[in-house]
């Protein structure tokens, strides 16, 4: 058993290897609460996966439910590309289910799941070492004789008996499996004991060249992606994960980070994949809208903060040489830009860059009163936006800017879907105008910015619409960001209220001044809020 491999895949031999991405977001992550999904949510998804370069996705268990079945085969029919996956544990009624859902993909693959640590041969499956390694066998050969391509997990790997563990994969590798992944189910390993046991495993599993070995961690204890990292490094060349880590518990290793660490230090691993990076951030946000759980702020690589600097140093920094701060380049996962937020902590530096962007020439002197004003603002306010900074130049209170005030703001949405809403607004020049808006199941803030829209007779295509809330607690204000697309630019509203309706409304009405005043030539520069 403790005989040395042939056909070892050693860290120096597998230089520029390639590392399959297997995500499962749509099984081990649509399982956990929260994130369940429907049918063609599934579907905008797997399409989603597939534009990602995702190399194999895991589209569900069509043992669990008919749904989860009807779903599996819909993404088989439909999305052609990566290898599409279905679980099943070591049961023939399983396999064959995952047979018939797959049976219509270009690709697929049949997952084989059995337990082999000894809490659950003993608590769970009831069986001891040699039952376990009989039914897996079976299993695998079973599985093969549906479909050539068959993974073997051995649940709760991480806490199986090593000696054991190579017993069992040994084995399934001998029965076909073409993959053999080792979960750490739980959550519990370390980023050093993984990689000790992934060594052993290359060097101890027979016939392991003839299969791929795979990470599948858990984030328990916040280790889910270094673990995986450091299960590549000992030689896996296959990587479970999930968008955003949404799976069981505290999550799966998100998938998002493990590629762009593989791919920013590339001097380290030496190894690639085959996933389109500049895909990343769209995939994380269509994930945030399907399931209504929003990315964490501070989420690395697809978080609003992850390209965003605040802080007079850090900005001075990047001002001066982008790479003083940043360590990745925004464009490569999705992100426009670094972002320089204007705050109570930034300096006169950004100041000075963002007022250039937006069109102003300002000497040093002017520089220094519209500091000591900005500063004062940046105080009562949490974020300084450029129109903020477009009133200050223009000696005004931003909270005056108009030319269009909003005097009255109805909304309503009703059960069973759709929605309406009415407004009132005033021009400067004095005119008042309202119009009452209905929509049918898009609801009331899309309803507000469309009464809003035609109100001032301005026509413009909404791009994105946020919100988020900016505190806890009933009372939290939440801030809405509009992003609409006018005349071929995208120019960004903002507004903040306790009230998210309002707040909608506000940043809709922040963009029809904003296009209002560009119509006049009033001052504002056209770059002032075009973000592309
Ligand atoms: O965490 C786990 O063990 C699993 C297996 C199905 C791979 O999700
Ligand atoms: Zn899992």
């Amino acid at each position: 058993m403790n005989q040395k491999n042939e056909d070892v895949v050693t860290e120096s031999s597998s230089v520029r290897d390639r590392v399959r991405i297997f995500d499962t977001t749509l099984r081990d992550g649509e399982q956990a609460p929260g994130f369940s999904m429907s049918l063609p949510q599934k579907l905008r998804m797997a399409h989603a996966l597939k534009e990602l370069g995702v190399d194999v996705i895991e589209a569900g268990f069509p043992r669990a439910s008919e749904g989860d079945f009807a779903s599996v085969q819909a993404i088989a029919k439909e999305v052609r590309g990566p290898t599409i996956c279905g679980l099943a544990r070591a049961q023939t009624g399983d396999i064959d289910a995952c047979a018939r859902a797959l049976s219509g993909a270009g690709a697929w693959r049949i997952h084989v799941l059995l337990a082999t640590s000894p809490l659950h041969r003993e608590h769970k499956l009831n069986m001891n070492c040699s039952q376990v390694i009989d039914t897996g066998i079976k299993a695998i050969r079973y599985a093969r004789s549906l479909c050539d391509d068959v993974e073997f997990s051995a649940e709760d790997a991480i806490r199986t008996e090593p000696e054991f563990l190579i017993e069992v994969l040994s084995a399934v590798i001998e029965a076909g499996a073409t993959t053999v992944n080792v979960p750490d189910t739980v959550g519990y390993t370390t980023p050093a004991e993984i990689h000790r046991l992934f060594s052993r495993l290359i060097h101890e599993v027979r016939g392991i060249g003839k299969a791929i070995l795979s990470s599948h961690c858990h984030n328990d204890l916040g280790l889910a992606v270094a673990n995986s990292l450091a299960a590549v490094a000992a030689g896996a060349r296959q990587v479970e994960g999930t968008i955003s880590g949404i799976g069981e518990r505290a999550g799966n290793a998100a998938l998002e980070e493990i590629v762009m660490a593989l791919r920013t230090r590339a001097d380290h691993f030496g190894v690639y994949t085959d996933i389109r990076t500049p895909l990343l951030l769209p995939t994380a946000r269509l994930l945030a809208n399907v399931t209504g759980a929003t990315i964490p702020r501070n989420k690395a690589i697809v978080g609003d903060n992850a390209f965003a600097h605040e802080s007079g140093i850090h900005q001075h920094g990047i001002l001066k040489h982008r790479e003083t701060y940043e360590i990745m380049r925004p464009e490569d996962v999705g992100v426009e830009r670094s972002q320089l937020v204007l705050g109570k902590h930034s300096g006169r530096h950004a100041l000075r860059d963002r007022m250039k962007g937006l069109g102003y020439e300002v000497d040093e002197t002017q520089l220094d009163d519209l500091f000591v004003r900005f500063k004062a603002l940046a105080d009562k306010k949490k974020e300084v936006f450029d129109t903020d900074l477009d009133a200050l130049v223009l000696g005004q209170d931003p909270a005056t800017l108009g030319p269009w005030r909003l005097v009255h703001m109805h909304a309503t949405s009703h059960l069973g879907g759709g929605a309406s809403a009415s407004v009132r607004l005033r021009h400067d020049d004095g005119r008042m105008v309202g119009e009452t808006e209905a929509t049918l199941g898009d609801g009331p803030v899309h309803a507000l910015v469309r009464a809003i829209a035609r109100s001032t007779a301005v026509d413009f295509d909404i791009v994105d619409f946020q919100i988020r809330s900016l505190s806890y607690g009933a009372d939290a204000q939440g801030r809405a960001s509009l992003t609409i697309n006018y005349a071929g630019r995208k120019l960004v509203g903002r507004g903040v209220s306790t009230d998210i309706v309002e707040a909608a409304g506000l940043a809709a009405l922040e963009v029809v001044n904003l296009i209002e005043r560009m119509k006049h030539g009033q001052a504002l520069p056209v770059a002032a809020h075009q973000v592309g």
